[in-house]
């Protein structure tokens, strides 16, 4: 039987992780978890159910009751609330602006860090993007990333985003907004927003997107054949 491979992607918002993650794990042939997701859809659950996202314990209720759940049949794989898909919408910017206060709560990080826990152990070969998959949920992952990038790079490629969706956007308030989410979420006390001590890292701001992926795939294969793993997944180390 072969072992499970987890490989953890962390980093801030406009690295460019989920879509490098979703790349990387097509071509290593490995599933991919967007946990970013996962606390836009509490953040969602919030605003439908008129639920204070300051209040922890209505969240945490709220949470219990629900069905939060990811469809890997899709790719890369949607997630779902109630059963509804609502991938798109946990984009919105209305979800945006609270994400990170929600992501700040106990009781929101302890139930996602357990069904991220239940998903790894559902799926053998796994690439999961976040903040805290390398440092706390999967500290002992088979290889742990970090992804970085100057927070003006960052704030041009989310705008870019943005007006790929058709909204008009202010560039420098979106690079305020990286600024502020990113302080909360590496000030937050559970789960910050930090560099897994021996993660190996790539700077992204000057790599276009399919070097990204290169470096990865690069990066996985070489430590997977260092640590006499391998993936079965085709290509050399
Ligand atoms: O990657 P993203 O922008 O979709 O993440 C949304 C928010 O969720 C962001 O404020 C950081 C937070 N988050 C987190 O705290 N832990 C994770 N593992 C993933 C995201």
């Amino acid at each position: 039987m072969n072992p499970p491979i987890i490989v953890t992607i962390d980093g801030p918002a406009g690295t460019g992780k989920s879509s490098a993650a979703s790349e990387l794990a097509q071509r290593l042939g490995f599933d991919m978890l967007d946990t970013g997701a996962m606390y836009r859809a509490v953040a969602l659950l919030s605003i439908e159910l008129a639920i204070d996202p300051r209040d922890e314990h209505a969240l945490a209720v709220a949470m219990d009751c629900a069905r939060l759940a990811v469809d890997f049949s899709s790719r890369p794989p949607a997630i779902r609330l109630n059963s509804r898909d609502v991938h798109e919408r946990i984009r919105d910017a209305d979800v945006t602006g609270i994400v990170s206060l929600i992501a700040s709560h106990h009781e929101v990080r302890v139930r996602l860090v357990r069904a991220q826990r239940d998903v790894a152990a559902q799926h053998e070969r796994l690439v999961t993007e976040g903040r805290d998959q390398g440092s706390v949920v999967f500290p002992d992952a088979t290889v742990r990333i970090w992804l970085d990038a100057r927070p003006e790079v960052r704030a041009h490629r989310r705008s870019e985003e943005l007006r790929s969706r058709g909204e008009v956007v202010n560039e420098a308030r979106v690079l305020a907004e990286i600024i502020a989410r990113d302080a909360s979420d590496r000030g937050r006390a559970e789960g910050p927003l930090r560099k897994p001590v021996g993660a190996d890292s790539i700077d992204t701001s000057t790599l276009s997107f399919a070097t990204v992926v290169e470096e990865l795939e690069r990066l996985v294969r070489r430590r997977l054949h260092e640590s006499d793993i391998g993936c079965g997944c085709g290509g050399g180390a």
